[in-house]
């Protein structure tokens, strides 16, 4: 039996975490789960899953859970605010945990579990992209294992070898073939993206997600921030990383060999794949995903990807070679960027206008400690919120 903490447990990777366990009862064990606002679903979680620790972003949210679960004779303890997420990550009763929260926010409790060598199930990930080095030295020093659940990384694990850590040229790998759906915009004439509504860019052609991510996939932003998220993973050099557009989802990436061999993963786009691999590695275990069908899906289509459409992801290889704190300022320009998106203050083309200048106007500095990245992070923000209420991207 294996504790396991949810961060971001109400969220789509949570609620498909959650899945996942109610079909393994005697193998995983729920310890803490974590919410930012939403009561119901937590509440209802707790209920369900009984763990020791449920936590949530405020003190009157707190309240509010605590009433409702002591009023049917709950005794799960709840807390609030950003050490209580620590203290989730880290609890002893937690073998595993599942990052899951979205954006920034993430970073403390994920850093912290990776700090006590807790198996860490990694989907949150602005984690890697904020503070890469930070991150995979203290994996490394801890020795916590690392599982990828972003499924594009998730299907790269899967077809490199074990040992890959022993570096990718030496296990004779070329290239990683990054997929990638093109999102919902894929097609629309350039000029059609100028009155983008915040629903029609969270309608994703093949995946149910949470909406930062849904706009990430829109902009391709979300592919941007997977190629430095590989760039960590897998110790590979950028140009090592090939994005290759690939509209039906159902390879879900893929390692090119020196000898010709292309090694790929494939499977219906239903996150509880690779949360069930990463969750039982180096076991399998059944996620509730069916079979996919090759005669259904009839053929596969790969195109190169439009960097000059999709300024996010050039950004995101301009921001892996400069290196530094570069990423971490886009990550948070883009946070910023797209929650003003989602409450209607900036069109969908000024996402990318608006990474851009933040990232023309502030100086990557080097990573050299959890603060470093926090200080970037916030001046990028401040930024970013003084330009869109200056309205320079109305
Ligand atoms: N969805 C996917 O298919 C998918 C695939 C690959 C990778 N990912 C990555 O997985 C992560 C989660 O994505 P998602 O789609 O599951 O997101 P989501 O549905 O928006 O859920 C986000 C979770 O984080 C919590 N949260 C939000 N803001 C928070 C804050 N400031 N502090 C603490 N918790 C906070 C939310 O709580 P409330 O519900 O209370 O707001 C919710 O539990 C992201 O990094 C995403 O890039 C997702």
């Amino acid at each position: 039996m294996q504790g396991l903490t949810v961060l971001g447990a109400t969220g789509s990777i949570g609620q498909s975490t959650l899945d996942v366990v109610r079909r393994h009862p005697d193998r995983y064990r729920v310890v803490a789960l974590t919410a930012h606002r939403q009561v119901e679903r937590l509440v209802a979680d707790c209920l369900e899953f009984k763990p020791l620790l449920a936590v949530v972003g405020d003190e009157s949210t707190a309240a509010e859970v605590r009433q409702r679960l002591q009023a049917v004779g709950s005794a799960v303890e709840v807390l609030w605010g950003e050490a209580a997420l620590v203290s989730a990550a880290t609890l002893p009763e937690a073998d595993m945990v599942m990052a899951a929260i979205v954006g920034a926010a993430g970073l403390a409790p994920t850093l912290a579990a990776a700090q006590v060598g807790k198996r860490i199930l990694l989907a949150n990930k602005e984690v890697l992209v904020m503070a890469g080095e930070l991150f995979m030295q203290a994996v490394q020093q801890s020795g916590a294992p690392l599982l990828p659940v972003d499924s594009e990384h998730n299907a790269i694990f899967q077809a490199l070898p074990e040992d890959f850590s022993r570096g990718l040229r030496a296990c004779g790998v070329e290239k990683i073939l990054l997929t990638a759906s093109g999102g919902p915009f894929r097609e629309t004439p350039l000029d059609g993206l100028r009155h983008v509504t915040p629903e029609q860019a969270c309608a994703h052609p093949n995946w149910v997600m949470g909406r930062k991510i849904s706009v990430d996939s829109a902009t391709m932003m979300n592919k941007g921030l997977e190629v430095i998220e590989a760039r960590w993973l897998f110790d590979a050099a950028p140009e090592m990383i090939q994005v290759v557009v690939h509209p039906q989802s159902v390879i879900h990436s893929a390692v090119q060999y020196v000898d010709g061999s292309v090694i790929a993963q494939l499977g219906n786009p239903d996150m509880r794949t690779p949360i069930a691999y990463a969750m039982a590695w180096p076991e399998r275990i059944a996620a509730g995903v069916g079979p996919l069908d090759l005669f259904k899906v009839g053929r596969l289509d790969f195109f190169a990807p439009d960097f000059e459409r999709f300024r996010c992801l050039r950004l995101a290889y301009d921001v892996l070679r400069t290196g530094a704190t570069a990423p971490a300022i886009l990550n948070a320009a883009n946070e910023v960027a797209v929650a003003a998106f989602l409450d209607g203050e900036l069109p969908f083309l000024g996402i990318a206008e608006l990474n851009e200048t933040v990232l023309g106007r502030l100086p990557a500095r080097h990573e050299g400690s959890l603060g470093d990245v926090l200080a970037a992070d916030g001046e990028a923000r401040s930024l970013a919120r003084q330009l869109i209420q200056e309205r320079e991207f109305a």
